[in-house]
């Protein structure tokens, strides 16, 4: 079977992380999003992967070249405007023959592809979408069900405050070529807020699968660091990672003998912690980064080749890529470093001042 993955999105509430790069190559335990599903289509048997995008297009093909490394063949289905999630899709038709998978390219989920695409054959779908359950729909796409899982009601991300529904959808949908030819070409069209709802007043046959396993939307700062924290609290440790006691360390990373580890940290290749260091609840260190003596991290995620000075103590944030933090400063909880951020000593980025 054919895959597509939509990643033209600008992910703007990702800012500041998503301006050097977007989004799907953004670091999660220390590997750029887009590999989780890259291997999860892998494991389904995909070989060839269409991605659909537009936006920072370069940064693509210079981490994932024709994805030979990956496993794969990668077609790039270039958008010269963004063609939106349903207009990126019919751009790529010519790539996609027969039924196809399409992910959005923000959404980690340990998605059962087999079973899904079991379902859509028995039932003879047009279409079928995943599901997932979740505590506050607001900000998803709201689908309503018949007992058997048909789809009778497709409802974006609507305004006002009761949500009688808690079914979303998940960002992973199976198409036949009809579905994808009902598109219209060329313009810029959702698939959620016009193709869905025309499908079902159309008579198409768009049927459910619900999902009911790990799933995260990664749209913004707080989701990215939350899913950090539930990536360590379910063990899902990236492959080549070593460990000792708490500590998941990559093949290169040099941490001293005294540092104290009260949870899980993992830390990448090229990386540096010094005397002691604690490193407490869940942590994800990049690659390169040099954490100074007597530091005290607690539940943050630090990017490639930042810089912590000793005696500092950083809670509950994310430290970006090359950003510099001096001696005996205090950031978080909830504060986020942009790239290359620098913050002189005894700098306090608190959410109240200290007494
Ligand atoms: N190629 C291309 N072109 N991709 C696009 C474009 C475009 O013009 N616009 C958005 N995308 C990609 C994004 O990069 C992302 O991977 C995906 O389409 C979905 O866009 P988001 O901006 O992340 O949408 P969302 O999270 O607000 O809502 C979507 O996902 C939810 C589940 O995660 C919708 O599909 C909701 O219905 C759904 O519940
Ligand atoms: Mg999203």
């Amino acid at each position: 079977m054919n895959a597509l993955i939509l990643l033209g999105g600008l992910g703007s509430r990702l800012r500041p992380l998503t301006l050097s790069r977007p989004k799907p190559l953004l670091p999660i335990l220390n590997r750029p999003l887009i590999s989780y599903q890259i291997d999860l289509l892998k494991k389904f048997g995909v070989k060839k992967v269409v991605l659909a995008l537009g936006h920072k297009a370069s940064h693509f093909r210079r981490h994932l070249g024709n994805g030979k490394s990956w496993g794969v063949h990668f077609i790039y289905s270039f958008e010269k405007e963004p063609l939106g999630t349903g207009g990126a899709i019919r751009h790529a038709l010519p790539h996609l023959k027969g039924s196809a998978i399409v992910l959005n390219g923000d959404v980690l989920s340990d998605f059962n592809l087999g079973r899904m695409a079991a379902l859509h054959r028995r039932k003879n779908a047009d279409a079928t979408l995943a599901l997932v359950e979740v505590v506050d729909p607001s900000a998803f796409g709201l689908v309503e069900t018949t007992k058997t899982g048909r789809i009778q009601r497709f409802l974006e991300k609507p305004s006002g405050d009761s949500f009688p529904i808690r079914t979303v959808n998940a960002g992973c949908y199976l198409f036949e070529p009809r579905v994808v030819e009902r598109i219209p070409a060329g313009k810029n069209v959702s698939i959620e807020r016009e193709i869905f709802p025309a499908l079902l007043s159309e008579g198409f046959r768009v049927e459910s699968f619900l999902h009911r396993g790990y799933w995260s939307d990664i749209g913004t700062l707080k989701t990215y660091w939350r899913t950090h924290q539930e990536m360590h609290e379910q063990k899902q440790w990236p492959s080549g990672v070593r460990r000792r006691g708490g500590l998941l360390f990559f093949p290169g990373a040099h941490v001293d003998g005294s540092v104290r580890v009260f949870g899980t940290a993992v830390v990448g290749a090229g990386t540096r912690i010094d005397r002691s260091v604690t490193l407490e609840g869940k942590n994800t260190i990049g690659e390169n980064v040099r954490i100074s003596e007597g530091s005290h991290i607690q539940d943050t995620v630090i990017l490639d080749g930042a810089r912590i000075g000793p005696r500092t103590r950083v809670e509950r944030s994310i430290v970006g890529v090359e950003a510099s933090v001096g001696a005996d400063c205090r950031v978080g909880p909830d504060q986020v470093l942009a790239d290359g951020a620098q913050l002189p000593a005894f700098s306090q980025i608190v959410s109240s001042l200290s007494e």
